[in-house]
């Protein structure tokens, strides 16, 4: 095949530093991954590109609540991305931070070349202030009334309730999310970058068939409403960089995350030396520049990132690539289901090869979301990788080396090889076009006529007679000759397990030696490839899921030793403005509740469980198990024997360790700051608390 070589620059969304990676943000970072190996694969040029998004307020409050500077915050947070993301096997040539010297430069050079081209205009403007914290208050960072439905303790940009929308001086009552003070007005000047100037040059780019048609018909909707100026400083004290020549204002932290995109690759390419960033992004680039993002992004990349670039005089990115949402098991994403699962929670629980083959054989280039439904992911990745693509290789690779000498026969009928090669412009065509999931049903419905060749075959029958053991030889040398072209189909999605059947058949998985002949080739001794999905696993992970959730439940109080960053309310340290008092109740919903005293008579490590402790709960008579996420608060021994409360009747739920009768209370905001509840002295075991 004649390829010519394309330089490739591909980018993922730049993650926030102030919480971890879940099972959302994978997909895209999957997503990107497999299409970049996959160019490589094909020989091409080709970077993949990403960096920590690590300005604005949320992570200037959440470094403040943990009583440490932004930047140790974000290199701590930078280190954990950076290891999942490793640790899934997503491949980046450089992943580095917008808070660089290379981002501050290029994100100061930008602004200079839009200025002096007329495209910033400034405006004084009134805005909410926090005269307590002595800073401008963001929408999300002010809370109080809906102005429309009168729900109580609403965000500054919508209402929760009713799904209002109005700005943040409308709500009824408003208080700072960060003080509890009631804001004032206060002017202030602010920077615009004038959006309206690129009307023509936007319209052009809307119908150049660089965005996917959903993405563009969205973006026509907000152009012919009019585009409106873009408000890009904010006042100190903000987390960013500073805005040349306006001392105390910074950038908004979206005027320089897309510019990450570049500050990372020129670290790169500083880095490596033999790279030449404006080969990228010169105005006249022949390159290829590809923004892979989530839907609720779209904005920011398909109108503000190519105007900006246009207005400083850089080249256009070749095409953005949206997808949409991760729902798990049908609904969206929820803490208490214990289906908001970390990156990290997956990882400790099962192998990150198998999420990447259910992501890729659900993807299409389109923009709907995409559910992870456990069973469905069990019950796939066991039907199509352990039983139709590694049995493949089980079933026949054992006689090859220890009747065979571990050398391959001279394939005598080469048809079927020939129908799998048939395949490789279509499957090619699939990965490019992002859409994996026809690329895995293709290869798939190969690996089907594989298995169907070796059941009629029936090696292991063959074996067994002295005259048979030729076609012995061919079936198996057939059969792993087809395993190693399915595995390089299959190579950008399945990096270890490639990796691991290379070491096997000793040899380089690549697009140009699909074809070639492995007549006489030696191979090791086949080890098992992968296991099958342990449903008692994917149960600990939600379960484990959900354990992660108490910390964030209780009233948020900042611990400093713990540079762990929680995933959304943003603690101020005042608990009642982070977790307000909730809804009024009626007496008879409170009496629904059976509190008791209990006696605890034994406390026990769960040794497969992180979080758990095992406690025996004497209510005076009777005895209930619960397993309580207070491990890292509590040693056993320094429970045993005292009095808490228990919530007794709660419905039992099974867990993967046994049942759990009940909950135990505490408060605090998790980790060592978790606080059981002890009764005064005379409290008796099995009374009711009321
Ligand atoms: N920091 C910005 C991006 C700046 S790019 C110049 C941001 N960060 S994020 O951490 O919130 O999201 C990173 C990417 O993950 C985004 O593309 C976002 O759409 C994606 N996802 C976050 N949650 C997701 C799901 N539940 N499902 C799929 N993608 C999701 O936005
Ligand atoms: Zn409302």
């Amino acid at each position: 095949m004649t390829l010519s070589q394309r330089k490739i620059l591909v980018t993922s969304a730049l993650p926030y530093a102030n919480g971890p990676i879940h099972l959302g943000h994978m997909l895209e970072y999957i997503q990107t991954d497999i299409w970049s190996r996959y160019q490589k694969l094909r020989g091409h040029e080709c970077y993949y590109i990403c960096a920590d998004d690590a300005h604005g307020t949320p992570i200037m409050l959440k470094a403040q609540q943990l009583g440490i500077a932004p930047e140790e915050m974000i290199a701590q947070v930078q280190k954990e991305h950076q290891q999942d993301f490793a640790d899934f096997n997503v491949n980046f040539d450089n992943f580095h931070s917008t808070h660089s010297p290379e981002n501050r430069e290029l994100a100061s050079s930008i602004y200079l070349k839009l200025r002096d081209g007329g495209y910033i205009k400034s405006k004084t403007i009134s805005q909410l202030f926090d005269p307590e914290k002595s800073m401008f208050l963001p929408d999300r960072f002010v809370k109080g009334t809906c102005p429309k439905c009168k729900s109580e303790d609403q965000y500054g940009d919508n209402c929760d309730n009713c799904g209002a929308t109005y700005s943040p001086t409308d709500l009824i009552d408003p208080k700072s999310a960060v003080s509890g003070a009631t804001p004032i007005m206060k002017d202030s000047e602010h920077f615009f970058f004038d959006l309206p100037a690129f009307e023509g040059m936007l319209g052009e780019w809307l119908s150049s068939g660089a965005l996917q048609p959903e993405i563009a018909n969205k973006l026509r909707e907000w152009f012919d409403q009019g585009l409106q100026q873009w408000d890009i400083s904010r006042d100190a004290p903000y987390f960013g960089f500073e805005i040349p020549d306006q001392p105390g204002k910074f950038f908004y932290v979206w005027l320089d995350a897309p510019i990450g995109y570049m500050g990372s690759f020129k670290n790169l390419c500083d880095k490596r030396g033999d790279i030449n960033f404006d080969e990228f992004w010169n105005v006249d680039s022949t390159a290829e520049v590809y923004h892979f993002i989530g839907k609720d992004i779209v904005n920011f990349h398909g109108l503000f990132w190519p105007a900006m670039l246009h207005g400083a005089n850089y080249r256009q990115p070749t095409s953005v690539f949206a997808h949409g949402y991760v729902t798990v098991n049908g609904a969206k994403m929820s803490k208490s289901k214990g289906t908001f699962i970390k990156a990290r929670t997956y990882l400790d629980n099962l192998d990150p090869e198998y999420l990447r083959y259910y992501y890729a054989a659900k993807l299409s280039s389109r923009i709907d979301d995409l559910d992870l439904n456990l069973e469905d992911f069990a019950q796939r990745v066991n039907s199509d990788l352990v039983g139709k693509l590694v049995n493949l290789a089980s079933r026949t690779a054992g006689f090859i080396s220890k009747r065979f000498d571990g050398k391959l026969a001279k394939i005598e009928d080469n048809s079927l090889a020939e129908t799998f090669l048939a395949k490789q412009d279509e499957i090619a065509e699939f990965y490019e076009s992002r859409e994996y999931g026809k690329a895995m049903r293709e290869i798939m419905a190969l690996a089907d006529i594989a298995n169907g060749f070796v059941a009629d075959q029936a090696p292991w029958q063959l074996i067994k007679q002295e005259d048979k053991q030729q076609q012995a030889h061919q079936v198996c040398s057939i059969a792993l000759n087809l395993f190693r072209i399915l595995v390089t189909y299959l190579k950008p999605v399945l990096p270890r397990l490639s990796q691991d059947v290379e070491a096997f058949l000793q040899l380089e998985l690549t697009w140009n030696n699909l074809a070639m002949d492995m007549a006489g080739h030696e191979i090791v001794q086949f080890k098992a490839l992968m296991q099958r999905v342990d449903l008692d696993k994917v149960t600990a992970m939600v379960n484990d899921s959900k354990d992660n959730l108490q910390p964030n439940q209780a009233p948020a109080k900042a611990s400093k030793k713990e540079a762990k960053v929680a995933d959304k309310p943003q603690s101020t340290g005042n608990p009642l403005v982070d977790d307000p008092i909730s809804e009024t109740i009626a007496f008879d919903d409170f009496a629904k509740l059976d509190l008791r005293i209990a006696l605890i008579a034994k406390a026990e490590h769960v040794p497969e469980a992180n979080k758990l402790l095992k406690l025996q709960l004497d209510l005076g008579g009777e005895t209930k198990q619960v397993f309580a996420g207070i491990k890292s608060a509590y040693a056993p021994e320094d429970l045993e024997g005292k009095l808490t409360v228990m919530v007794a009747n709660l419905a039992p739920r099974k867990m993967r360790f046994g049942m759990s009768e009940g909950m135990v209370l505490a408060a605090g905001p998790g980790g060592k700051d978790l606080w059981i509840l002890e009764p005064h002295e005379g409290a008796q075991p099995g009374m009711r608390v009321k």
